[in-house]
C-alpha cells in the first residue's frame, strides 16, 4: 500500500519543471523542522561530461544516498528523476512522495526564456509534459499545488468541499469499514457516509452527542461492536468529541486498527482530528486516558460546517483566532488545519513545539475549572488568549473584534488554585506560552504578574 503520511519518512517533491518544488523545498522542511535539499541535478553539464547513462547513474546514487539517510529529510527532486524505474523504486520504498501539480500551460509561462535545456522548445515542452504526467502519478502518495498543500498531504489531511462523497476512495486500501458517528451528525450526514462508503460499509455505530461519547464504557461497547478484523478501518465522522473517542477506540482495538477521521465541526477541521491525539474523560479529568494513534486520513470537507449550530462554530473560531496569532497573519480553515498538522509532524509526541498550540489555554483551563465547566471551552480560550496577548506586550484588538470575550464571574481565587494546580507547580514562576518578536515561546514568568493576568479576566 502507498505510503499514508511523512511520519518518521522522507517527504519528496516530484513534478514538472517549473512546478515550484525547488521554491518549496526551504519552507516546507522549515515548518516540518527538518533538513530540506535540492537534489535537482544540473543534467546539461553533467550530460556533456558523462553521457545520458552517466546521469542517470549519478542521479540515482545521489537519490539512493539521500533516501538511505536515517533522519527524515524534504527533497526536492529533478523533474526527470522520475523517468527511472530505479529511482521510482527508491521513493516508493523510502518516502512520502508529494505531486507537485502544475498545468502544462502555467509551466511553460514560468520556465519559457529560462536557460533550461528542455524548455528551449514549446512542442517539446508540452511533449515531455504529457510523457511525464502517468509516471509521476504512479509515484505520487499525494498531489498537493501550494506550500499548504504540501505540508496537508505529509500529515495524511485531504481538503476538498464535497470530499465527504468520496469518502470510499479516501479510506486506504480495501478493507472493511466499521463508520461511527455521534447521534445528531449520522441523522444529518450519515446516510451520505454510507452511501459514499458502498460496500466497504460493514457497520454503524451511533454515540451519544458531545462530551457524552468521551466515556470509556462507550469505548468499551464500541469494542464489543466493532467486527473488523487489522484490515478494516474505523471511519470517524463527527466533532472533537466523537474522534477522540473513536479515534481511542481504533488506537486500542486488536491493539490497534487504521482509523480515518471526518470532522464535522470547526473545532474538528482546525484542531482535534488533526495530529493523531485521541483520548476520554475519566472522572479525575478531561481527557486522561488516550493513545498517540495517527489518522490513516483525514478528510476535510467544510460544506460539513453548513449545518453547525453558531454556538458550536464559535468554539472553533477560538482555536482558529489561537492558530493566527501563533502564525502571525489571518488563515482560512485550510492553512489553519496546515499550521497544526506542520507542528504535529515537526513533534509528533508532544514534547516541544506543540506546546505552541496551548497559547491561552493556561488560563482557559483555570476559568473553566472555577467556573464548574459552565463556561464553554471557546470562551474561555478567548479570555485565555487577551492574558496571554497581554503578558507578551501584544495588541488585543484581533481577539476582541473576532471573539469579544467578555470576563467571567468566577472566584478569583479558586481559578488561581486551579491555574497552579494545571501548572503542578505553588512556586514564583510559571510557564507559558508567549508571542516573541520571533514568533510563538515558553517563557517562564512572574507567578504574581501572572495572577494580575489573570484577575483581569474576572469580572
Ligand atoms: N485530540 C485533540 O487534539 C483535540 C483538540 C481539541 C479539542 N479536542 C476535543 O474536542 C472536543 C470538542 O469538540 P467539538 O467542539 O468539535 O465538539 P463536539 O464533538 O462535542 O460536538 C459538538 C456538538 O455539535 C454537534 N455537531 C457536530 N458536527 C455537526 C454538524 N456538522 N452539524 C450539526 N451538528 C453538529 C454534535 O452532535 C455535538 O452535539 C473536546 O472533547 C476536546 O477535548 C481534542
Amino acid at each position: 500500500m502507498a505510503a499514508l503520511n511523512a511520519l518518521d519518512r522522507h517527504l519528496a517533491l516530484v513534478g514538472f519543471m517549473g512546478a515550484g518544488k525547488s521554491t518549496l523545498v526551504t519552507p516546507v522542511a522549515g515548518r516540518l523542522g527538518r533538513p530540506g535539499r535540492d537534489l535537482d541535478v544540473d543534467a546539461t553539464r553533467v550530460i556533456q561530461a558523462h553521457g545520458l547513462d552517466g546521469f542517470r547513474r549519478i542521479e540515482t546514487s545521489i537519490v539512493r544516498e539521500a533516501l538511505d539517510r536515517r533522519e527524515p529529510d524534504v527533497y526536492a527532486f529533478g523533474g526527470g528523476g522520475v523517468t527511472s524505474a530505479e529511482v521510482r523504486d527508491l521513493l516508493a520504498a523510502g518516502a512520502f512522495t508529494v505531486l507537485l501539480e502544475i498545468d502544462v500551460d502555467t509551466a511553460w509561462e514560468r520556465v519559457r526564456g529560462s536557460d533550461r535545456p528542455l524548455a528551449q522548445d514549446e512542442a517539446t515542452f508540452r511533449r515531455l509534459y504529457e510523457e511525464r504526467q502517468p509516471l509521476y502519478r504512479e509515484v505520487a502518495d499525494a498531489i498537493a499545488d501550494d506550500e499548504d498543500g504540501v505540508v496537508l498531504a505529509a500529515a495524511g489531511i485531504h481538503h476538498e468541499l464535497g470530499s465527504l462523497d468520496r469518502l470510499g476512495e479516501l479510506v486506504p486500501g480495501d478493507g472493511a469499514v466499521a463508520l461511527v458517528a455521534d447521534s445528531t451528525v449520522m441523522g444529518i450526514h450519515g446516510p451520505r457516509a454510507q452511501e459514499a462508503l458502498g460496500d466497504r460499509l460493514a457497520s454503524t455505530h451511533e454515540l451519544p452527542p458531545g462530551e457524552q461519547a468521551k466515556q470509556i464504557a462507550v469505548v468499551e461497547r464500541l469494542w464489543t461492536e466493532l467486527s473488523l478484523d487489522r484490515g478494516g478501518t474505523v471511519v470517524a465522522l463527527g466533532g472533537g468529541a466523537l474522534t477522540d473517542t473513536a479515534g481511542f477506540a481504533a488506537a486500542t482495538y486488536l491493539r490497534g486498527v487504521p482509523w480515518v477521521a471526518v470532522p464535522t465541526t470547526l473545532v474538528g477541521q482546525v484542531d482535534a482530528a488533526i495530529g493523531g491525539k485521541t483520548a476520554v474523560d475519566i472522572p479525575q479529568g478531561k481527557n486522561l486516558a488516550g493513545a498517540f494513534h495517527w489518522p490513516a486520513h483525514v478528510v476535510i470537507d467544510e460544506s460539513l460546517l453548513a449545518t453547525l449550530p453558531e454556538r458550536e462554530r464559535r468554539q472553533g473560531r477560538a482555536e482558529h483566532v489561537k492558530t493566527e496569532l501563533l502564525a502571525g497573519r489571518e488563515l482560512d480553515v485550510r492553512a489553519t488545519a496546515a499550521y497544526k498538522a506542520a507542528l504535529c509532524l515537526r513533534d509528533p509526541h508532544d514534547r516541544g513545539v506543540r506546546q505552541w498550540l496551548n497559547l491561552g489555554h493556561t488560563f482557559a483551563h483555570a476559568l473553566e475549572a472555577a467556573a464548574g465547566f459552565e463556561l464553554t471551552h471557546g470562551d474561555a480560550v478567548a479570555l485565555g488568549l487577551l492574558a496571554a496577548l497581554r503578558l507578551s506586550g501584544r495588541d488585543t484588538t484581533h481577539v476582541e473584534e473576532e471573539l469579544a470575550p467578555e470576563p467571567v464571574r468566577v472566584d478569583r481565587d479558586r481559578a488561581w488554585e486551579a491555574l497552579l494546580r494545571d501548572k503542578k507547580r505553588s512556586g514564583d514562576d510559571i510557564n507559558l506560552v508567549l508571542l516573541g518578536d520571533d514568533g510563538p515561546l515558553v517563557e517562564t514568568r512572574p507567578a504574581d504578574e501572572v495572577r494580575a493576568a489573570l484577575d483581569r479576566l474576572v469580572a
